[in-house]
């Protein structure tokens, strides 16, 4: 199998919020799609083992900010590398709530979608997560950042446990 064919399938840099009972987490993801218009609903994929996942199953809420090209790299540092157990990963940004009590940052952001988790699905080492969209909003008309840009031109890296992480070839 060519694991470059993968490449190919085009995606786009969002970060995924929750929040319960005072526990906030948020992690980056490359996995966001509308699933479908009538009703409105995006799927994502997180890894169990993110604390993501864990406090979505609890909230059975969550909130999608798709990420702008011009998202600071240190923001995505933050939510893709480092643990929401570890401390709270808002603190150094401006934080919002959404209807549902999910925080989420203006920072970077390109758009937003409040959602309520409908269904889920265990796929082996991540859950598919189903959200009906309950409020969306654009917030700024920079292009989203694609997974491709912040490659090829933000030299970012990708952990993992992102769904598309590949091994260095030995
Ligand atoms: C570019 C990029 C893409 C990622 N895509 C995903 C993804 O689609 N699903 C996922 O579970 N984790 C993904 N991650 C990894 C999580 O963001 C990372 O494991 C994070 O530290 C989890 O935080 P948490 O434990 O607070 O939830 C991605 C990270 C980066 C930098």
């Amino acid at each position: 199998m060519d694991f470059k064919a993968f490449e190919k399938l085009t995606c786009g840099l969002y970060i995924v919020s929750t929040a319960h009972e005072g526990q906030k987490a948020g992690c980056v993801v490359n996995t966001v799609t509308q699933v479908t218009a009538t009703p409105a609903q995006v799927m994502v994929a997180i890894h169990k083992d993110n604390t993501t996942a864990q406090v979505l199953q609890q909230a059975g809420v969550f909130h999608v900010t798709v990420l702008t090209e011009e998202a600071p790299l240190p923001l995505i540092g933050r939510f893709g590398y480092r643990s929401s157990k570890e401390f709270d990963k808002f603190a150094e940004f401006e934080t919002l709530l959404d209807s549902n009590g999910c925080p989420y940052t203006p920072v970077g952001a390109a758009a937003h979608f409040t959602c309520k988790l409908v269904q889920q699905c265990d796929v082996g080492t991540h859950i598919l997560f189903i959200g009906a969209v309950e409020d969306a909003q654009l917030l700024s008309e920079e292009p989203p950042m694609s997974y491709s840009y912040y490659h090829t031109v933000k030299k970012g890296m990708t952990p993992p446990r992102a769904s598309s992480y590949q091994p260095p070839e030995a």
